[in-house]
């Protein structure tokens, strides 16, 4: 009996002494405390001991369990305080982490506010492609092949028939060949020119453009619907000028002029869009008779209204991408 006691008292620190974490001692544990344990079963030898030894073995037993599981005891409680020490802990005092939301480009907004304005007078929105052909973005809107107005415009030829377009008027065109008179829309998109960039020029911008065609359209109504979205755009006091002016879609045209000061330069005018009475050989080209409809149409560049209305001196530094500009809109 005694050597068995020795023997088990000698596996079991031993094998404690090899135990690095919770799941190993409870190995142990089931090893040697279990109902069938080592030490459980030196206490079934125990009882077919005789009368004369068992107080002296029972003794010695009792020492050894208590002294293993003392063992046992201390140990378990250093690995549990260690693996609570490593557990993830969450500092509530810390401050929470800030999530920055996206806003719209200072453009879309623009953009979405002259948009705005129009659909308040009744104008409804249409869009056309970007990617257009020669016929649709000049020869539709009365460019003649060798006409010098296609020089107005520097343009990104993808091949011989098509380019990207250098104005949003050909969905004007777009529009009258789908759909009958009454027409009031407008139409804002991206147009491409192939320009030397400077601090009013870009190659690539946007614009709003204008329609509208039924009977007896005319020009006093264009004057008046300009007028109430300028106003309404810019303020009621805003200085404003139409000027007699000339594109191969209107007769007559004219182009608008806003004032203005941008801040420690000398004041100025800005023209702000093209406009006029839709020229009768379009109307002819879409099918329509210039002896029953008439129409205006007119087209705004939004980097124009966007650079008078924020006082910005530049166009590139609204393509710049730097978030320290884009964040004050
Ligand atoms: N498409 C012209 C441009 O890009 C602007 C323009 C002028 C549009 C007169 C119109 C218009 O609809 O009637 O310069």
């Amino acid at each position: 009996m005694q050597e068995k006691i020795s023997a088990i008292t000698g596996q079991f620190n031993a094998e404690l002494a090899l135990v690095t974490d919770l799941k190993s001692l409870e190995e142990l544990r089931i090893k040697f405390f279990s109902r069938n344990g080592s030490i459980s079963l030196l206490f079934e030898d125990f009882k077919n001991l005789s009368k004369e030894e068992k107080p002296k073995y029972g003794q010695l037993l009792n020492q050894m369990k208590n002294s293993c599981q003392a063992q046992f005891d201390s140990l378990k409680e250093k690995l549990e305080s260690a693996a609570e020490d490593n557990r993830e802990r969450i500092d509530l005092t810390l401050p929470g982490r800030k999530k920055t939301l996206g806003s719209s480009h200072i453009i879309t907004q623009t953009m979405e506010e002259i948009i705005n304005i129009f659909a308040g007078l009744g104008f409804s929105v249409h869009n056309g492609p970007e990617l257009e052909s020669d016929y649709y973005n000049f020869g539709a809107l009365n460019f003649p092949d060798d006409h010098p107005a296609r020089d107005m415009q520097d343009t990104f030829f993808i091949n011989k028939d098509f380019l990207l377009r250098t104005h949003t008027s050909p969905v004007q065109v777009r529009l009258m060949e789908g759909k009958k008179p009454p027409i009031r829309a407008i139409m804002p998109g991206k147009v491409y020119r192939n320009e030397a960039l400077s601090y009013k020029s870009y190659c690539l911008f946007h614009q709003v453009e204008g329609l509208y065609v039924d009977k007896n359209v005319t020009f006093a109504e264009l004057k008046g619907t300009l007028l109430s979205f300028i106003k309404t755009l810019y303020g009621e006091d805003v200085k404003y000028r139409f000027r007699a002016s000339f594109f191969p879609f209107t007769e007559p045209s004219a182009e608008v002029d806003i004032w203005w000061e941008p801040k420690g330069k000398p004041g100025r005018w800005m023209e702000i869009m093209g406009c006029g009475m839709v020229d009768p050989n379009v109307l002819k080209n879409v099918g329509l008779d210039p002896d029953i409809y008439s129409g205006y149409a007119f087209g705004m560049g939004v980097e124009r209204q966007v650079l008078r209305k924020y006082n910005i001196p530049d166009i590139r530094i609204l393509f710049d991408n730097d978030k320290r500009f884009l964040t004050q809109f």
